[in-house]
């Protein structure tokens, strides 16, 4: 049989072609299951529903069987037919198996190692990787025995995806929520990422516009999502990068999976890169910083007077963060959004500021949209035109640069 680091070498990262089987047990978060399966389908991979018997009084099996357009497994016997050997060849087949939602009793069922349905028998027979993401009371979840059944499985190797607190079936406030779909795609794609190119690298990833601060309520900003950076920070987890990103409050999506730093001004953020590039292999600048910044911050809101026509403020430059970042062996990747002469500007940049390579596109047609047009410049090879692409795809194209980049630097060292 092949060994699990065998198996997610075979095929790239990312959810795309990916095999999950997902373990529902009998929680009101059942229901959140559907979701999640749907979600992973959407995304490329194919996905085994298993359920236990009290997951089925939640939610029916043919909501799953819909969704994946794929046979329920419920019982340990089911799935003894068309060459098919049941648990095992779920087991066998998975890339990762996830349970969502985890309820005390099957992970005290898993910890203890004793199964009487799919999940538990898959559970055992598998080599994937296992996530656990536990939902159920607040009492449950804190209490000796669910703790020591969880540490056990964590000792063994399982990923808990925590619960979140928030109100609870039973209407109560505690602990015990179903972690979010966004959390638990999040760990996924951490885990079908692990042995991908870029495993052991560290990538450090900024995103977002600056704002740049007037007075306590008022700033400077920009119309940059954060779409660019995020894609870029999955696409580099996707290939088993260990990834911090550094993020504005405008970056609104779901940052799991890797460290999320949160910082508002372009001196905030030059901190924080600062930090995070120790060690590091990469920097991507995908950043809107602000070129300019008030040169006084008012403590107090600024008011208008009544015969006031015209505020003048003054600005300062800020400093150019990823020219003032040096590392010897970091490669420092930016980003040219312009609105004329773009690859001649493009070029300036990419050798005023260091980079080993500059991402090229059209400010007006890229910053705020879903899709974008770009161009890589390169400061040792051809430059590569890409035609228009989702931003996704982009981040991947681009991640596939940074691996074949890493390459050439180590084998240059
Ligand atoms: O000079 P310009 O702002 O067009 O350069 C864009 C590239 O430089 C982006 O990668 C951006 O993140 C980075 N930049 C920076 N610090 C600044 C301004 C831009 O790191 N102050």
């Amino acid at each position: 049989m092949r060994d699990a680091g065998e198996r997610s070498l075979a095929r790239p990262g990312g959810f795309v072609g990916a095999r999950i089987a997902l373990g529902v047990s009998g929680g009101i978060a059942a229901y959140k299951a559907a979701d999640l399966a749907s979600r992973l389908i959407r995304a490329g991979s194919t996905v085994d529903v298993m359920m236990t018997d009290g997951a089925t009084r939640f939610i029916q099996p043919l909501t799953f069987e819909a969704l994946t357009g794929r046979a329920v497994f419920s019982d340990v016997f089911d799935g003894w037919k068309d060459g098919s050997a049941g648990h095992v060849s779920l087991a066998r087949d998975a890339d990762v198996v996830v349970i969502a939602p985890a309820t005390a009793n099957t992970i005290a069922r898993l910890a203890s190692g004793y199964t009487e349905d799919m999940i538990g028998a898959v559970a055992l027979a598998t080599e994937a990787p296992l996530l656990i993401a536990p939902a159920m009371e607040h009492h449950m979840w804190h209490h000796a025995a669910t703790r020591a059944n969880v540490q056990t499985l964590v000792d063994r190797g399982a990923i808990v995806i925590p619960p979140e607190t928030g109100r609870l079936a039973s209407g109560a406030f505690g602990d015990g929520r179903l972690a979010s779909p966004d959390a638990i795609i999040g760990s996924l794609r951490a885990v079908l990422g692990q042995y991908g190119a870029l495993a052991g690298r560290r990538v450090i990833v900024s995103a977002g516009g600056t704002r740049e601060a007037l007075d306590p309520v008022r700033y400077i900003g920009n119309r940059s999502s954060g779409r660019m950076g995020i894609a870029i920070a999955e696409a580099a987890v996707e290939t088993g990068a260990d990834v911090t990103i550094v993020a504005t409050p405008g970056v609104l999506g779901p940052l799991h999976g890797m460290k999320v730093v949160r910082v508002e001004s372009a001196i905030e953020m030059q901190r924080a890169i600062e930090e995070a590039v120790r060690d590091a292999d990469v920097l991507v600048m995908a950043a809107a910083v602000s070129d300019f910044r008030s040169r006084t911050l008012a403590s107090h809101k600024i008011k208008k007077k009544a015969d006031q026509d015209l505020l003048t403020i003054q600005l300062v430059k800020n400093p150019d963060i990823v020219a003032s970042i040096t590392g010897e062996r970091l490669l420092k990747i930016g980003f040219a959004a312009e609105t004329r002469d773009l690859l001649d500007n493009a070029r300036r940049k990419l050798l005023d500021k260091g980079l080993a390579m500059i991402v090229a596109n059209d400010a007006v047609d890229t910053i705020g949209h879903e899709r974008s047009t770009a161009t890589f410049l390169f400061a040792d090879r051809d430059p590569i035109a890409l035609p228009s692409l989702s931003k996704d795809e982009v981040a991947r194209r681009l991640v596939a640069e940074v691996i074949s980049l890493i390459a050439e630097r180590d084998r240059d060292a």
